[in-house]
């Protein structure tokens, strides 16, 4: 074996907060109990962002009270502000993830906010978690391409990435929101982010786009990172990144690493289950 490489499952809230279709939320649980038996340790399942830029996450405190928890497994939601992070507390979310950009333009269009104000808008959160020992994940997107401004210099990331580990984000996870980046400029903008947070506290976050995730997956893995998010069935897009249709399927992620000799303790058989079961829901 070549060591233990974890996915981090993020389709109940990436793969399915573009969907048109609104999804009742009957569907949405169910495709969480179906990935809370696959041996996920960590489901990303509701997001408690304003239902007006983000309808599809709107019943996200109806899912995690609708799901069944599977003992080690933690549902995760993402909170934007003060005010998710309190539903996120009342609807019993197991940890939270602040979401940062590494350009402006994605910045201001996806929240609305330049990086600076919602870094500070984060500050406030890290320091409730901590004092009840919610774990906080961080995200930071853009980090090769900005659908706005282009590319990103691998110095803008390393410097969001060190500002939410600093504010005590136990995790950076680093979005490639768009799906432009290549080997080679992924390979740059990990090499920068390695010099300020330990590379055991990075996760990879690919978009497929352009059907480079897992060669950019290979090179973070070549690079030392050992966790990546995806999504079942490849769902996924930003509704404020044009373009960025599809994480990275979990099933590919999983078979891909399997041959590599990686152990990630998934069910593949579940899993290849619930990507069916997320396709038939794009397609209802
Ligand atoms: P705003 O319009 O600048 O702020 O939005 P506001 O304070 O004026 O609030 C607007 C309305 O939203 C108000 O309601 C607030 O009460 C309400 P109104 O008075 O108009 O009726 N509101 C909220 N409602 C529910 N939950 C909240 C909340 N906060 C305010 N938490 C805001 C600013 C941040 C709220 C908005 O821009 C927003 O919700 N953005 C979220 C966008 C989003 O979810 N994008 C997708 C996730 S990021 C992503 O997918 C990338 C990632 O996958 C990694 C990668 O791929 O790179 C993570
Ligand atoms: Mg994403």
């Amino acid at each position: 074996m070549a060591g233990r490489v974890e996915i981090v499952e993020v389709g109940p809230r990436d793969g399915l907060q573009n969907e048109k279709r609104p999804i009742p939320v009957a569907e949405k649980i169910a495709l969480v109990d179906l990935l809370s038996r696959a041996g996920f340790s960590r489901i990303e399942c509701a997001s408690f962002v304003s239902p007006k830029w983000v309808p599809q996450m709107a019943g996200s405190a109806e899912v995690l009270a609708g799901i069944t928890r599977a003992e080690g497994v933690r549902y995760a939601a993402l909170t934007p502000n003060m005010r998710g992070y309190e539903d996120a507390l009342l609807a019993k979310a197991d940890e939270i993830a602040v979401f940062a950009s590494a350009s402006e333009g994605f910045s201001k269009a996806n929240v609305n906010a330049t990086i600076a104000e919602t870094l500070e808008r984060f500050e406030p959160i890290l320091k409730a978690a901590r004092h009840i020992d919610l774990p906080v994940r961080g995200y930071v997107s853009c980090v090769t391409d900005c659908p706005y401004d282009g590319p990103v210099a691998p110095a803008q990331v390393a410097h969001v990435a060190d500002r939410l580990f600093a504010m005590g984000c136990y995790e950076i996870s680093l979005g490639d929101t768009i799906g432009k980046g290549t080997p080679d400029s992924v390979a740059r903008m990990l090499l920068a982010v390695k010099g300020v947070v330990p590379v055991g506290r990075l996760a990879g976050h690919f978009h497929d786009t352009s059907g480079r995730a897992i060669a950019n997956i290979d090179v973070a893995l070549a690079l030392g990172v050992r966790v990546f998010d995806a999504a079942v069935g490849g769902l996924g897009g930003c509704p404020y990144a044009p373009g960025a249709a599809g994480n990275v399927a979990t099933e590919a992620v999983a078979a891909h690493l399997k041959r590599l000799g990686y152990d990630t303790g998934l069910d593949l058989d579940l899993v290849a289950e619930a990507a069916a079961m997320a396709l038939a829901m794009r397609q209802a």
